[in-house]
């Protein structure tokens, strides 16, 4: 068979786990692989190329690649009886993490790729065609320099909500973290490249961005004239580009949640009244053990500041129960901290021993049983959080960012600035996908809410 080097009508398909860096860099790896005739495909048995792009943040999400490696592996075997080759990609954190051994564990992988060589994926995979292929160098070039741009059309296809990564690594090393290792250091992007990709998605109709990074807030990118900008800095170019009705950002750490960050959550309409900012723990102990660097007082004086400068705005965190040597004590410091708080939404997880990571090491870890008692008692508390503040959205007029269709005739679905799935009938009123509208909220399920429409605004947030 003669191999071109721009094959046509070639499937791809992209499995992401894990973070939001995730599923942006799986739109990359899409659109590195636009130019060499890949199109998407939603069958994974139609695919000539799978990538499962991986999460090693914790055992379970690590352990999920194996299984689903042994499903392709049945179905690369299936495809090639008709006559169909297929070439299985692990990419993401799992692949920097464990990179030839993957291929030891499952002889049926073709190519494994780290997280920083996407802009690799056409020659890798060419490669690959002679035999299995590793690469998870940290290449001195910058990525994104070199992944082509999306068209229009396959901009607009994944919604009116885009994601820009505009941070990526980590240089905080807390104990029992992998992405310091898996992302590597702390690189921020110049700030010119961040608002070409903004400028761009806004002339594709997108209305809201999401600056993303492992440590957004730290963001300290070269600015147009030299110097180096700050997230706040940077937010507020970003509104200025037409089109941009909501600016939102994750995910933060609470040592660099700066004050002029904070005031921007007061001072621009864009900047949505929103803060992630996990805490991990309310015991002292416990987050110095981590190595956080901050205590349960400063979490508690930030999250006094951004009520303060916007008293409307939602919380959210992460938090992780069973840390090694974390007492009862320890755990109830953590439970007064989220009664102080009061989140709007949370994440919390047992605490999973990560090799190579100084907290996998350590003596004390707590049995299991205890660990799943925990998580329990803080789910639930963290539940009653989340249900009593969409309680409270009852009666309110919300700005709804139209996202898609509903499955009624005439019905809208969208998101409120607190990212609540509101869905509302809109018959008659010409109201499109990108408008934002002014919706009373009249009724609450678990996971979505129903509106009443009040008015529309075409772009203000
Ligand atoms: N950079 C972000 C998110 C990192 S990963 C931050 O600093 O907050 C997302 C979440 O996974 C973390 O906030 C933490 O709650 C959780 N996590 C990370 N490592 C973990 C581990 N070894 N066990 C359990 N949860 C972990
Ligand atoms: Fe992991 Fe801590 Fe870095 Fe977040 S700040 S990515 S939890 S090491
Ligand atoms: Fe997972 Fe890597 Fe993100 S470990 S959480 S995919 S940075």
């Amino acid at each position: 068979m003669t191999q071109t080097s721009k094959p046509a009508g070639k499937r791809l398909f992209v499995k992401s786990y894990g973070c939001q860096m995730n599923v942006y860099d799986a739109e990359r790896m899409a659109d590195a692989l636009a130019p060499e005739g890949f199109a998407g495909t939603a069958d994974v048995a139609d695919a000539d190329v799978v990538v499962l792009n991986t999460c090693h943040i914790r055992e379970k999400a690590a352990e999920k690649v194996y299984s689903e490696l042994g499903r392709l592996r049945v179905l690369k075997g299936e495809r090639a009886a008709r006559g169909l080759e297929t070439t299985i990609v692990v990419a993401g954190c799992v692949a920097q993490a464990e990179g030839a051994e993957i291929q030891r564990r499952m002889p049926a992988v073709d190519l494994v790729v780290g997280p920083q060589n996407y802009h690799r994926l056409p020659a890798l995979l060419e490669r690959s065609r002679n035999g299995p292929v590793v690469d998870t160098e940290f290449p001195l070039e910058d990525k994104f320099d070199h992944l082509p741009a999306p068209s229009r059309e396959a901009m607009r296809a994944r919604g009116v909500s885009a994601f820009v990564t505009v941070q990526e690594g980590c240089d905080k090393f807390c104990a029992f973290c992998v992405v310091p290792y898996t992302r590597g250091a702390e690189v921020s992007r110049p700030v010119a490249r961040v608002l070409a990709d903004v400028e761009r998605l806004a002339g594709a109709g997108i209305r809201e961005i999401t600056l993303i990074g492992q440590n957004v807030n730290a963001y300290h990118g070269e600015g147009p004239g030299g110097g180096d900008w700050t997230l706040a800095r940077l937010m507020s170019r970003v509104a200025e580009v037409p089109g941009i009705a909501r600016i939102r950002y994750t995910t933060s750490h609470p040592l660099d949640m700066d004050d002029a960050l904070i005031a921007l959550h007061r001072d621009l309409p864009q900047a949505m009244p929103y803060l992630h900012l996990p805490v991990q723990s309310g015991s002292d102990a416990i987050l110095k053990a981590m190595n956080r660097k901050h205590d349960a007082a400063s979490y508690l004086t930030i999250v006094e500041k951004v009520r303060a400068a916007r008293p409307d705005i939602a919380l959210s965190s992460d938090f992780i129960v069973g840390f090694p040597g974390e007492t009862d004590a320890d755990f109830e410091a953590t439970m007064a901290l989220v009664e102080a708080v009061g989140f709007a939404a949370a994440f919390s997880f047992k605490y999973s021993q990560r090799p190579g990571t100084p907290a996998a090491d350590a003596r004390d870890q707590v049995p299991e049983p205890v660990k799943a008692e925990r998580l329990a008692r803080l789910q639930e508390r963290l539940e009653q959080q989340r249900q009593a503040f969409n309680a409270a959205s009852l009666g309110k007029v919300m700005p709804v960012l139209i996202e898609r269709e509903g499955r009624h005739p005439g019905q809208l679905v969208g998101k409120s600035p607190y990212l609540q799935g509101v869905h509302f009938d809109a018959t008659g009123t010409g109201l499109r996908i990108g408008d934002i509208a002014d919706v009373e909220i009249v009724a609450l399920s678990t996971n979505s809410m129903t509106g009443r429409l009040v008015g529309s605004r075409a772009s203000a947030a």
